[in-house]
């Protein structure tokens, strides 16, 4: 048997699978870190359930694996600058930008590792969230269009789907301050992963404004089919949500979605994430 320490039982035949066996409260032993690094870098999205975790706790199992993305464009918990709260309705007042598929961060240079999304209080019905498999995005395209997909650079940019938002909040000069903070990056549509070495499609949807290569013509009618490619079932796993779980993403090969079908009941998460180490490449 590959594991020893920990369970893995496979949520879909496309990623994720739960893991049980271990309890992330404690720290946890050498041994059971490296089966949840493998498991994690297999299956892409780890689940646990059932884990009562203080946001110490929460930082201390998310820094097994990395460095801490630091505060940023979202609100952390008061003493805890690693500890990102996403509550709604609260901070933001509902529905939020990220309805849409997205990379976290692929703005950055090099965007995040990965994150930990911990539940405190989540709806009895709806406000799943679902990862695609960005490996299987690529390996399902034909071969002239993996090659296509492989010549072109895709410029990210975290205030695409934003602009008119944010001018209408903060006016010119916040934007102004904003786009300082985050520029626009380019990284190319087709990534290999740093430590499997496999090939994905880096497709973030929400942040993606245009392939350099491209016409507008062309942008348009390629992002259109990409939209709709990586939203196929097969492609992808939805998870459904208790208080207590944990969802735990490589940020290198996947990309997901939180699903805004709970009108105004409270969701409450905690997410800390794990910095960048490498610029996508080819
Ligand atoms: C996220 O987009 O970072 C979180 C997704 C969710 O809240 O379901």
């Amino acid at each position: 048997m590959k594991y020893k320490i920990i369970e893995i039982s496979p949520v879909s035949g496309a990623l994720g699978a739960e893991v049980s066996g271990v309890d992330l409260s404690e720290p946890v032993t050498k041994k059971a870190l490296t089966e949840i690094k493998s498991a994690w870098l297999e299956h892409q999205v780890l689940f646990f359930r059932d884990q009562t975790l203080t946001p110490d706790q929460h930082v201390a199992f998310t820094k097994n694996f990395g460095e801490l993305q630091g505060p940023g464009y979202m609100p952390t918990l008061d003493g805890y600058p690693n500890v990102y709260v996403q509550e709604y309705p609260g901070l933001y007042g509902g529905i939020v930008s990220d309805v849409n598929w997205h990379i976290d961060a692929s703005f950055m240079e090099k965007p995040l590792k990965g994150a930990v999304l911990y539940a405190l209080d989540v709806p009895d019905v709806g406000g799943d969230t679902a990862w695609v498999n960005l490996y299987a995005a690529y390996e399902s395209l034909s071969k002239p269009m993996q090659k296509l997909c492989a010549s072109l650079t895709a410029i990210h940019d975290n205030f695409h789907k934003n602009l008119t938002a944010v001018l209408e909040t903060y006016g010119a000069k916040g934007y102004e301050m904003a786009r300082k903070a985050t520029p626009p990056n380019e990284h190319p549509l087709v990534c290999k992963h740093p430590e499997t070495g496999k090939k994905c499609l880096f497709y973030s949807e929400l942040l993606i404004s245009h392939f350099k290569e491209l016409t507008a013509e062309e942008n348009k009618i390629l992002k259109e089919f990409l939209q709709q490619h990586i939203q196929k079932p097969e492609l992808y796993c939805r998870f459904k949500w208790e208080n207590n779980s944990i969802a735990f993403w490589d940020n290198r090969c996947t990309a997901h979605k939180g699903i805004f079908d709970f009108g105004q009941s409270h969701r409450l998460m905690h997410r800390v994430a794990i910095q960048g180490e490498t610029v996508p490449s080819k």
